[in-house]
């Protein structure tokens, strides 16, 4: 327990984390037009609203319980560009597909989060890139500058915070409007795109439960079940909550006084800026949204019980997260300790993996990649390590996309090393490309069945 006073004792304003240190900044130059921007945004209406929020962490709590399961996915960073219609719709496809297959493996209702409509900006290693000789700023998301490599790109604008406003609208808008529309309607047969299978030494077994989820399907309807619930499916979105201007300016206070960060439903505190002192923690520990904490090799397990602590005071169902990022060689040995901890604090929380981000690794020809192996792997490890210790694994977080990129190695589809370069399109992380992703999923329900 720390002594540090909670929410219902201390204040807490959107800006009070402007009295901490905040990492992973950028450093805006003109302030005056940083503050007009941000008294723009302050204007704009919400993204999502309080109803949601609420519900997604009543319907985390139930996950929490072993209830519902997770599937938390999308972007490592989503760039303004990507705000077109096909980016889009084949982001969603691969999501539901997925969704569909775990729903499948685990008999459980899923929650869809997408890294969408607003994850946009990136922590990242270093300050400054260098190429040829030339030393500029790092890209950080495209909420604060630009990919390309030249000054005036690289350069922070505080614009970009509003087109960024509107981009995630834009998005959010139309995956609102598919929703609506019937596009997760699960008799569109175009929804399967199983080409990727055809080489898979798991045809078989993915087929068998293709036809099942299908007879499920089919079933229902002959009965007289094709409600809602086969057109229908809530989708919900998530960003790293990094770039805290941006994260104060869409922080509302709802008719009963309570703080709501309006721009996405579910925000979570990434491993680079997870300081218990620093602003992230600050900032987020007074938001209602549920919170994701990511949790990984380079935290002890005391400093995560003392972030919980202050982020879930009141150790409230739905409202805490625990994404674990071990890599799949560190898992097996570091998860035990944290579950420990954690079970032994009582916060109620949910555990999730993202076998991700702790298993990046360089290939020969120095591009970021990760090996769908390793990405099992270490899933497979969470899973088998909540078993033994009493607990469970209640959700997944994967980077992916829909678009046919080769920017991670391996499954089916047979993408190699030497691959890398042809479709390499990411601006942060490798991301799983949709038949990867998809296989993916069916790995993750086998284990899960
Ligand atoms: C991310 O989720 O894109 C990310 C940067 O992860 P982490 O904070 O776990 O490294
Ligand atoms: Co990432």
């Amino acid at each position: 327990m720390n002594d540090y006073p909670t929410l219902n004792q201390k204040e807490w304003t959107p800006q009070s984390w402007r009295t901490r240190t905040a990492l992973q900044q950028p450093e805006y130059v003109d302030l005056l037009k940083l503050e007009k921007c941000l008294g723009i945004l302050r204007t704009k209406p919400p993204l999502v609203s309080k109803g949601e929020i609420d519900r997604l962490r009543d319907e985390l709590a139930d996950a929490a319980q072993g209830k519902r399961f997770v599937l938390h996915g999308g972007d490592c960073a989503e760039r303004f560009s990507d705000c077109t219609a096909s980016v889009i719709e084949s982001k969603l496809k691969v999501l539901l597909q997925m969704s569909l297959v775990l729903t499948y493996g685990t008999r459980k209702p899923l929650i869809r989060i997408g890294r969408m409509a607003g994850q946009y900006a990136k922590p990242r290693s270093n300050n400054y890139e260098e190429q040829n000789g030339v030393t500029l700023p790092v890209y950080r998301g495209d909420l604060v500058n630009a990919t390309e490599f030249n000054a005036e790109s690289r350069h922070t604008n505080s614009q970009r915070m509003i087109d960024g406003y509107h981009h995630a609208a834009a998005s959010l808008n139309y995956l609102r409007a598919l929703i609506e529309g019937g596009f997760a309607d699960l008799h569109h047969p175009e929804l399967w795109n199983l080409s990727f299978m055809e080489s898979s030494p798991n045809r078989k077994a993915y087929q068998k439960m293709v036809d099942a989820i299908n007879d499920a399907i089919t079933f229902m309807e002959t009965i007289g079940h094709s409600d809602d619930s086969l057109r229908r499916v809530e989708i919900y979105t998530s960003h790293e909550a990094l770039l805290l201007p941006y994260e104060e300016a869409l922080t509302r206070y709802s008719a009963d006084h309570t703080p709501y960060n309006h721009s996405a439903h579910y925000l979570w505190l990434g491993y680079r800026t997870s300081g218990l002192e620093d602003a992230h923690v600050e900032y987020l520990r007074g938001i209602r949204n549920p919170i994701g904490i990511k949790a990984g090799s380079a935290m002890d397990e005391e400093t995560l019980i003392q972030i919980i602590d202050r982020i879930d005071p009141d150790r409230e169902p739905g409202r805490i997260t625990i994404i674990t990022r071990f890599g799949a060689d560190n898992v097996s040995k570091q998860l035990p300790r944290f579950v420990q901890a954690v079970e032994k604090s009582g916060h109620p929380v949910l555990w999730s993996c993202d076998p991700m981000h702790g298993n990046t690794e360089t290939a020969a020809d120095g591009l970021k990649t990760r090996r769908l192996d390793s990405i099992f792997s270490e899933l497979e490890q969470t899973f088998e390590q909540h078993n033994k210790l009493g607990t469970f694994m209640g959700g997944v977080h994967i980077e992916l996309t829909g678009e046919a990129v080769t920017e991670c190695i391996g499954g089916s589809g047979g993408v190699t090393e030497s691959d890398l370069h042809q479709c390499y399109e990411t601006a942060c992380d490798p991301r799983l490309n949709g038949a990867q992703a998809l296989e993916m999923a069916f790995l993750i329900a086998r284990l899960l069945r």
